[in-house]
């Protein structure tokens, strides 16, 4: 493994309590608005610009991407940080928001951790190595039914500009299955795939930011990671992450 899953750990960790910080005081946290429907407030920046700086300090031979930061210079082997996933939960006071940060090595993701503060539930996972939440080992759900189901999903926010919304997909899927989820960040959605606490996820319209973390720890939870089209891999703009005993009853729906 190129890198300790302890610093990783202790380092999210740290983050967290920066995150909590704000999370705790609300009143006095500036909330911007990118665009319409995509915030950015004041933890956001605090958090990834100690990511960045804590990240560096321990191993300096990674570059780094950010949501808010941008790229450094060196792109082929990078920490991918979304320092709140969910900030529209997180202005308004609620629990469901993370804190992304994987390790992609040559196009590779090698280690990826998932912590919600306010729930002080942390996930991680290496490649080959598994994945855990809290300490201990998670799988996928054994669900071989769609119509027993229970789904996740989300709507990006640039959705009132694009043709293809979401919203058909959104309502196939619920015809088919017993329910489906929009907890409000991404990065813990592909997590909960990963516990077994949903079945399946998909989206459209995301950041490799939003999901590079959480499709590692999904994957290594043992779940199918692909586009709608069924390719394998990664695919931010169009994601579907499940177990292997619903896949191609939802593929079928995409
Ligand atoms: C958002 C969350 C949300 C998803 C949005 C993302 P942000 O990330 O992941 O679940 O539906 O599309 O933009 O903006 O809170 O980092
Ligand atoms: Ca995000
Ligand atoms: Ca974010």
């Amino acid at each position: 493994m190129p890198i300790l899953l302890a610093d990783l750990e202790k380092i999210v960790r740290q983050a967290g309590s920066i995150a909590l910080r704000y999370f705790n005081d609300l009143d006095n946290v500036a909330v911007i608005k990118k665009s319409p429907r995509d915030l950015v407030t004041d933890a956001d920046v605090a958090v990834e610009q100690y990511l960045k700086q804590a990240l560096a300090e321990v191993y300096p031979q990674y570059g780094f991407w950010g949501e808010e930061s941008g790229q450094s210079d060196d792109q082929s082997s990078r920490w991918i940080v979304d320092p709140i996933d969910g900030t529209h939960s997180f202005a308004k006071g609620q629990y469901f928001w993370s804190i992304s940060v994987a390790l992609e090595i040559d196009q590779e993701l090698v280690a990826g951790s998932v912590y919600a503060p306010a729930l002080d539930d942390l996930y991680i996972a290496a490649k080959g190595l598994g994945s855990s939440k809290n300490g201990k080992a998670i799988s996928v759900s054994a669900e071989d039914s769609l119509a027993n189901s229970m789904i996740a999903t989300g709507f990006a926010c640039l959705r009132s500009y694009l043709e293809e919304n979401n919203l058909q997909r959104f309502c196939r899927i619920a015809e088919e299955t017993m329910g489906q989820r929009r907890f409000g960040s991404a990065a813990m959605d592909l997590c909960l795939v990963a516990d077994g606490q949903v079945d399946a996820f998909w989206e459209q319209e995301l950041n490799l930011y939003d999901v590079a973390a959480g499709a590692l720890i999904a994957k290594e939870a043992g779940a199918t990671v692909t586009d709608f089209k069924g390719n394998d891999g990664v695919f931010p703009k169009q994601i579907l992450v499940t177990n292997s005993g619903i896949y191609n009853q939802i593929l079928a729906l995409m």
